[in-house]
């Protein structure tokens, strides 16, 4: 992997060298190192979990890359145009108690914390995130969706191998996400892993909805990588990876005693049109403009 790369306090007009711009051309992604200041990181935190705390769930209410057949689909369409609270699906027990506290019980909250949240639109109107965006080609950068991903101690669940742009189409294809490591992110605690170069080949899955019906369509069967042909990215707390929607992208489960806070968005350029087949439409929200 190359060195990691960070915003140049030199360059006036853009935030992202020549030499960063290759990267991202040529491996798919940048690692941009202390992105987010402590007080932002702690806030965003504290909020998260105050979210948490205010949160009115359900058992029901889970969530599962390995098995999607968990999710309530209500539930989580809904989550698009408000906050949700998602249990880990092994927070229960086989009688259906929480086996960890409610607050190390949750997988995720989202999705429209950049809309409705006074703390995470406070972070996600930093201008830099639209420039970000327009360097890396997004004319009209459009944030669609913000969550924190726990990845809890003991019970945070994997996530399989996948592109972003499965779940945001447009066309063409212009989404990137901004992974946020609002804590150390480690081999130990569940890190994420890429294939540096594999945002050059196709979108394998796209992710369809139908009215309240959602489904996953294989469109090509080019093989996932693995632990072997990927490269785990152990990142610091502050660091953010930007990637391209293209690049196969995974994490294991949470083995360790130590949680791994993520903060994501994805941005999609607003010129392209945004498939009426996403699951997550903002028909009274909007669009967020970056
Ligand atoms: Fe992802």
């Amino acid at each position: 992997m190359s060195s990691p790369a960070s915003f140049s306090p030199q360059s006036k007009h853009s935030l992202l060298s020549a030499e960063q711009l290759e990267e991202f051309s040529k491996n798919g992604y940048l690692l941009l190192e202390d992105n987010v200041s402590d007080v932002f990181r702690h806030a965003l935190i504290d909020r998260a979990y105050r979210l948490i705390e205010q949160a009115d769930l359900s058992a029901t209410n889970r969530f599962s890359t390995t098995d999607r057949a968990q999710i309530n689909n209500d539930f989580f369409l809904e989550s698009a145009e408000t906050v949700r609270c998602f249990f880990e699906e092994k927070a229960f027990d086989d009688g259906g108690e929480l086996t960890q506290p409610r607050a190390q019980s949750i997988n995720k909250t989202g999705h429209a914390l950049h809309d409705l949240d006074d703390v995470f639109r406070e972070f996600a109107k930093r201008p830099e995130f639209g420039e970000l965006a327009r360097e890396l080609g997004l004319s009209v950068p459009h944030l669609y969706q913000t969550m924190v991903i726990f990845k809890q101690p003991r019970i945070g669940g994997e996530v399989t191998w996948h592109q972003d742009a499965t779940f945001f189409y447009t066309e063409p294809s212009s989404v990137i996400t901004y992974w946020f490591a609002l804590e150390d992110a480690t081999l130990e605690n569940g890190c994420l892993w890429l294939e540096p170069g594999g945002h050059k080949g196709p979108l394998r899955e796209r992710y369809f909805r139908d009215d309240l019906d959602l489904s996953m369509v294989a469109l090509n069967d080019t093989p996932w990588p693995d632990e072997s042909s990927g490269t785990p990215i152990p990142v610091k707390a502050g660091s953010l990876l930007v990637f391209h929607g293209h690049l196969p992208h995974y994490s294991a489960l949470n083995r360790s005693d130590r949680s791994r806070l993520a903060l994501t968005f994805h941005v999609v350029d607003g010129q392209h049109p945004y498939a009426a087949q996403n699951w997550l439409q903002c028909p009274t929200l909007g669009a967020f403009a970056l």
